[in-house]
């Protein structure tokens, strides 16, 4: 076949077809067609991720590696069958190192805890930069406390872009572990990853990525970005809340001690000594959120069926089309205008609080997140309490964003 006949053969992106895929976004919300602008929050579910946590909660549920009967066997099966999927979707080396977790959260805390704290002494540093998430900062605070090591914050610029000269500058022979965002979820910067992993790896710094914001948006490929760890959660991939993943590379992983005990992370117990159990599930205490992880399998068979590329333009296009409208409202400032931006604006209006600013765009339909977005370091760079931000995902059209921008001078008129 030839390159063309196979290009018209590769699935094509369009968006009223996909839009058919989420039955949520056929919902009214005060008598107008739901605007759903809320997705770096949590996004939503296809009807695949439906149907595959429906069928397994109907049929299959039981619980896993524990029964030699039917039911435990064929929910051991689909849990699995999940963390292949997850392998293939970050080109991870094997099973063994994909964890299940809770989501991004858990994710940090444990490395933290498991990685961290028998690792880090006094005069130790952690680096991260300004424009973390709070889940990608107080987990460091936390072992910093308890280790005497020192948190060490790389800047941001007015643009809320992250300068590569500027962290490797403060990449001193003391610090052990370097974490941050891959995409800032307060205002859709797009880090420099690869050259940050990579300067982080020529000086024997452990690297961790939080890729909570970034799964939805970019391909990851954790082989080539060489990153130790990568942290993501579910719900932000259109699978159910309460999932995600710890990626980390085996070798750390085997010489990590476990972080919670019980039962599944043990292959011996007696009042004597445990033997833990072998990767992952030395990391994967108790009974497992199993039809989560069904779900997230589901959620990833469906974007590979999808034109991710298509996707990806027409997210671009979203922010371009957003950035534009709003730019254009007299007394609304975009806050965060890095060179590369994922697909998401937060800004604010002269005069209206953010709260009134949802408040009144929730009247028409249309769903934002206003607050500081659990990112309160960058709030304080800003000098800002709070923004409203957008953030789109490849089922948002076009007709949605004028509607935003539409509620956005609604609301300078009843408040500025
Ligand atoms: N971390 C999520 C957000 O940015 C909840 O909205």
């Amino acid at each position: 076949m030839n390159r063309s006949a196979a290009a018209s053969n590769a699935p094509r992106f369009d968006v009223a077809t996909v839009r058919r895929d989420f039955p949520v976004l056929e919902r009214r919300v005060r008598g107008l067609p739901l605007a759903y602008l809320d997705n770096g929050a949590s996004a939503q579910r296809p009807l695949a991720v439906i149907e595959a946590v429906d069928d397994y909660e109907r049929r299959h549920h039981a619980n896993v590696h524990r029964g030699v009967h039917t039911l435990s066997q064929e929910a051991t099966a689909l849990y699995e069958g999940a963390r292949d999927r997850v392998v293939e979707f970050l080109n991870a080396r094997s099973r063994a190192e994909i964890v299940f977790v809770r989501g991004t959260t858990e994710a940090v805390n444990l490395v933290a805890q498991s990685w961290a704290r028998p690792r880090l002494s006094a005069g130790d540093e952690v680096l991260i930069t300004h424009l973390e998430h709070h889940a990608n900062i107080v987990p460091w605070q936390m072992v910093c406390e308890q280790t005497g090591a020192r948190l060490v914050v790389a800047p941001i610029d007015e643009r809320g872009e992250v300068h590569a000269e500027a962290v490797e500058a403060l990449m001193g022979p003391r610090v052990r572990l370097f974490a941050c965002a891959h995409v800032s979820n307060a205002l859709g910067t797009v880090l420099p990853v690869e050259r940050l992993v990579a300067s982080a790896r020529a000086r024997g710094i452990t690297t961790l990525l939080d890729g909570a914001q970034a799964v939805p948006h970019l391909p990851v490929d954790v082989r080539a970005l060489g990153c130790d760890f990568y942290a993501f959660s579910g719900h932000k991939l259109f699978a159910p809340t309460g999932i995600g993943v710890l990626y980390g590379r085996e070798a750390l992983l085997e010489s990590m001690p476990p972080w919670q005990g019980g039962g599944d992370m043990i292959l011996r117990v007696s009042f004597a000594g445990t033997t833990y159990n072998e990767l992952p599930y030395k990391f994967e205490a108790g009974t497992p959120n199993i039809s989560g992880a069904i779900g997230l399998g589901a959620a990833i068979d469906y974007l590979s069926g999808l034109d991710l590329g298509g996707a990806h333009a027409h997210e671009d296009a979203l922010l371009a089309h957003a950035s534009h409208a709003l730019e254009g409202i007299p007394g609304l400032r975009i806050v965060g205008s890095a060179s590369r931006k994922a697909s998401l604006v937060s800004f604010v209006v002269q005069g209206v609080h953010p709260h009134d600013l949802g408040t009144v765009l929730d009247e028409v339909g249309v769903a934002i997140r206003t607050g500081h977005h659990c990112a309160m370091p960058v709030m304080e760079f800003f000098r800002l309490p709070a923004t409203a931000r957008a953030s789109f995902a490849f089922y948002n059209t076009f007709e949605e964003i004028d509607r935003l921008a539409a509620g956005v001078q609604r609301a300078r008129q009843l408040f500025g």
